[in-house]
Formats: structure tokens, C-alpha cells, sequence
């Protein structure tokens, strides 16, 4: 495919098939993603690659959770109603779940993680994979429990956990405003 193609047909996937894609396919997507640009070419992402069934529904209860009881985010009240909701799964029961965390500190940690989420997404739009970015569970991945169960080290700040899977029916990409732009010539 095409860039432009996947750049133009990429979408937020929130139903998948059971089944996970193959290790060379995540192998691939890793390798995609580190080859984003970065803040002084630190290269500061690391991978968590999850496809254990149980530990993510785990984590989606955890995030759940976390997220009604101490509301870390500022969000619309119906999102807090969708996430006391027991059937809502915060990774639509995606098959994996890619955390990538940042084992650096700094000013430019954020964009270096979400530069290689989104080199992330676009290789699996490539291949006819879905994604979806889910910050809801961030937070949650942030805090001891989170990631104790993300198996995430101390000096790593998860920035950009993916879903990603085969998609359980043809979608279509989400709708967008016109550009706003402003030329000066
Ligand atoms: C930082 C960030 C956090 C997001 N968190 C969630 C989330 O928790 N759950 C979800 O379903 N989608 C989440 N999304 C996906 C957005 O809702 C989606 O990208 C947006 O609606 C545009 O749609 P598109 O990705 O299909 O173009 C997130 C996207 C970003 C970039």
C-alpha cells in the first residue's frame, strides 16, 4: 500500500478478530515505529507486546477502575458512564495490546513515543491491520499496579499504548474538518 493510501484510509479500529497477528508481523510493526524521528536521536521507546488474554482483560478492569475512582483525566462525564459499564472493554477485546514507553526523561519523551505510535499505526494500516491508540488506559499503566501487571520497569513512562489486530469488518476512515491553515508568502 501506498503511504498516502494509509495515511488517507487509517482509522481507529474498535472490533477485532480473536486471533493475533504473527510475531514477524509485530517484529515488523516495532521496526516501523522506531524508525520515527526523535529528540536527539535517543531512540528512547521501548515495546511491550501483550497478547495474553487474561492480562488484558485485567488491565481493562485495572484501567476501569482506576480511572472511576480517581479520575486522573479531565473527561466528559458520559465517558466516566461508558467505563463504569461492565461490558466495556477499554481494548474492545483487541487480541494485543503494543505499550510504548520511554526510558528516558525529558522534554520530548511525548513525541517521540507518539511520533512511533502513529509510524506504528500506519504500518498496520499497511498490511490491513487495525489499531487504536487508547489513552483511557494510560494512567492506569502509569501507576504501580499498572505496571506491575505491564511487567513495565521503574525508569520507563508509558506513552502510547496501542491496540492493535486483524479488524473484524471493513471500516472506513473517521471524518475530518476542512484544513485550518494560514499562509504568509
Ligand atoms: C492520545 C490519544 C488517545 C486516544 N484514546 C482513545 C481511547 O482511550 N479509546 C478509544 O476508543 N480511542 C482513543 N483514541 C482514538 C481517537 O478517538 C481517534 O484517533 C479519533 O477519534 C480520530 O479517529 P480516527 O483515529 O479513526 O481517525 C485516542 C487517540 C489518541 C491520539
Amino acid at each position: 500500500m501506498e503511504l498516502l493510501d494509509a495515511i488517507n484510509l487509517r482509522h481507529s479500529t474498535r472490533a477485532y478478530l480473536t486471533d493475533a497477528p504473527s510475531k514477524e508481523i509485530f517484529e515488523g510493526l516495532m521496526a516501523a515505529a522506531a524508525r520515527a524521528p526523535c529528540a536527539f536521536n535517543r531512540q528512547p521507546w521501548r515495546f511491550t507486546v501483550i497478547v495474553n488474554r487474561d492480562l488484558l482483560d485485567a488491565i481493562s478492569v485495572g484501567a476501569k477502575s482506576y480511572m472511576t475512582r480517581a479520575r486522573p483525566l479531565d473527561l466528559p462525564e458520559s465517558l466516566y458512564q461508558k467505563l463504569s459499564d461492565p461490558a466495556f472493554h477499554v481494548f474492545y477485546r483487541a487480541p494485543a495490546l503494543i505499550v510504548i514507553s520511554a526510558a528516558a526523561q525529558g522534554p520530548w519523551i511525548e513525541a517521540d513515543g507518539a511520533l512511533a505510535a502513529a509510524n506504528l499505526m500506519l504500518a498496520a494500516q499497511a498490511q490491513g491491520l487495525g489499531s487504536c491508540w487508547i489513552g483511557l488506559s494510560q494512567p492506569f499503566l502509569a501507576t504501580p499496579a499498572g505496571r506491575a501487571l505491564a511487567q513495565l520497569p521503574e525508569n520507563e513512562t508509558p506513552v502510547a499504548p496501542v491496540i492493535v489486530g486483524w479488524p473484524a469488518q471493513t471500516g472506513t476512515p473517521t471524518p475530518r474538518q476542512p484544513v485550518v491553515a494560514r499562509w504568509i508568502i
